[in-house]
């Protein structure tokens, strides 16, 4: 629980807070004593993430046009299930994936709360078409990959990573005639990307682009994606790189009309059948609309370069510090590092300003984690702090733990 929520409802000052008691209130308080009282600590408390130094996790800042049409929804409470319920919203979700779907080679597709239905939602019409039996996918794959395959009743295989976290091709099995193949487009840990050209003999090919699939709207950085196009199927969070508020996904297809029949059941109540995981679900293709149409793409790929520049510079600045080792190269704005002797990261990370970074572990070395989804990042503030928490001297070390080396190694 939140430190302050869990404050607020400890036993001693439920008395003073009672509006807070942890039993339901018989009688309410109003709507605007209720804001007032929850204003300090719901908007008091909340993590800054377009605060200077917030370069740690993969949620960024929203922009301003998605709180008004958030709020429109809020208000409005379409239900995407049922066309009587949401006329514009179901056409506006469908124009925003026609939008999008082209950029990545597919036809169509869905909007979802987030990539773990994507993923689900994918390789479920990967077992209705083709009959799969087997996900196989990287060690550094998302665990709602291989949540996916244990509620569809799948084998799944994590098959080894290169060096830098991508998969190993040397290690996929021969024969994948029964498999889906799930290549990551920014693996969650580091950012890398796996050749998205790999196929093999698979029967079906998803590619879980929920972070950096936004790069490939970036004339700059879209070979990084190069592949994607040739995949059956693609997961992407529009609430990572496309800076919107949760839950905002989407799962494309290469043959929607296919996919589509597959994940869809009908119902006595509704119109036209359910497509995919989802019931009742939120017009949030509303707000990814207003941004697209506010920025364009060239908005966007402002923004993501801006971003993916930010994580360079950080990534130059640390690469010349002595005593720092980096995980690998800066594929999709995750910047991996450690000091040489060790430092705790733990240690490393309460040295650093709130939000600046966050903990992964791979294999059994911990890394310091910084994620470029704060396009407004002040870059030489997070520098200069990460500066000053490497060169704190530890017990038992006699010199500073970190000195600027004077060459790049
Ligand atoms: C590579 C990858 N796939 C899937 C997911 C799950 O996406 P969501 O949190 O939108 O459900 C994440 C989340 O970080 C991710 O990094």
């Amino acid at each position: 629980m939140h430190k302050a929520l869990d404050a607020i409802l400890q036993p001693s000052l439920e008395s003073a807070r009672p509006e807070f008691s942890a039993i339901l209130p018989e009688e309410g308080i109003g709507e605007i004593k209720a804001l007032e009282l929850l204003a300090p600590l719901v908007i008091g408390h909340a993590r800054r993430l377009n605060a200077e130094t917030a370069f740690a996790h993969m949620d960024p800042p929203t922009p301003w046009v998605t709180w008004a049409t958030s709020l429109w929804n809020a208000a409005l409470n379409q239900n995407l299930l049922h066309p009587d319920v949401a006329p514009a919203a179901r056409d506006i979700e469908d124009l925003v994936v026609r939008w999008l779907a082209p950029c990545f080679g597919m036809n169509g597709g869905h909007m979802t709360p987030g990539s773990t239905v994507a993923n689900l939602t994918a390789l479920w019409a990967a077992r209705e078409i083709k009959g799969i039996r087997r996900v196989v996918s990287s060690t550094a794959s998302h665990l709602s990959v291989a949540k996916s395959a244990h509620i569809l009743g799948l084998d799944y295989l994590a098959v080894d990573t290169t060096g830098f976290g991508q998969i190993d091709r040397e290690q996929l099995p021969a024969d994948l005639s029964d498999s889906a193949i799930v290549l990551t487009a920014g693996t969650t840990s580091a950012g890398a990307l796996d050749d998205l050209t790999l196929t093999g003999n698979a029967a079906w090919k998803h590619v879980d682009a929920a972070w950096a699939g936004p790069l490939r709207l970036s004339s700059k950085h879209r070979g990084r994606l190069n592949g994607i196009d040739t995949a059956d199927s693609i997961a992407m969070s529009a609430h990572k790189w496309f800076f919107q508020p949760k839950e905002s996904g989407l799962v494309l297809f290469r043959d929607s009309a296919a996919a589509h029949r597959a994940v869809s059941f009908g119902g006595a109540y509704l119109a036209s059948p359910n497509i995919g995981v989802m019931g009742s679900r939120s017009a949030n293709a509303v707000p990814l609309f207003a941004t697209l149409l506010s920025w364009g793409r060239a908005g966007l790929e402002m923004r993501i370069n801006g971003a993916m520049e930010s994580a360079q510079m950080l990534f130059d600045y640390l690469d010349k510090q002595a005593n720092v080792r980096l995980y690998g190269p800066n594929a999709s704005g995750v910047i991996l590092w450690r000091t040489k002797d060790n430092t705790d990261v733990r240690d490393l990370i309460d040295r650093l300003p709130e939000g600046s970074a966050s903990t992964t572990t791979i294999g059994d070395l911990g890394w310091v984690r910084h994620v470029a989804a704060n396009p407004t990042v002040n870059i030489d503030a997070l520098q200069r702090a990460i500066g000053t928490a490497i060169s704190v001297r530890q017990p038992g070390h006699d010199q500073l733990l970190i000195r600027p080396s004077p060459s790049r190694r």
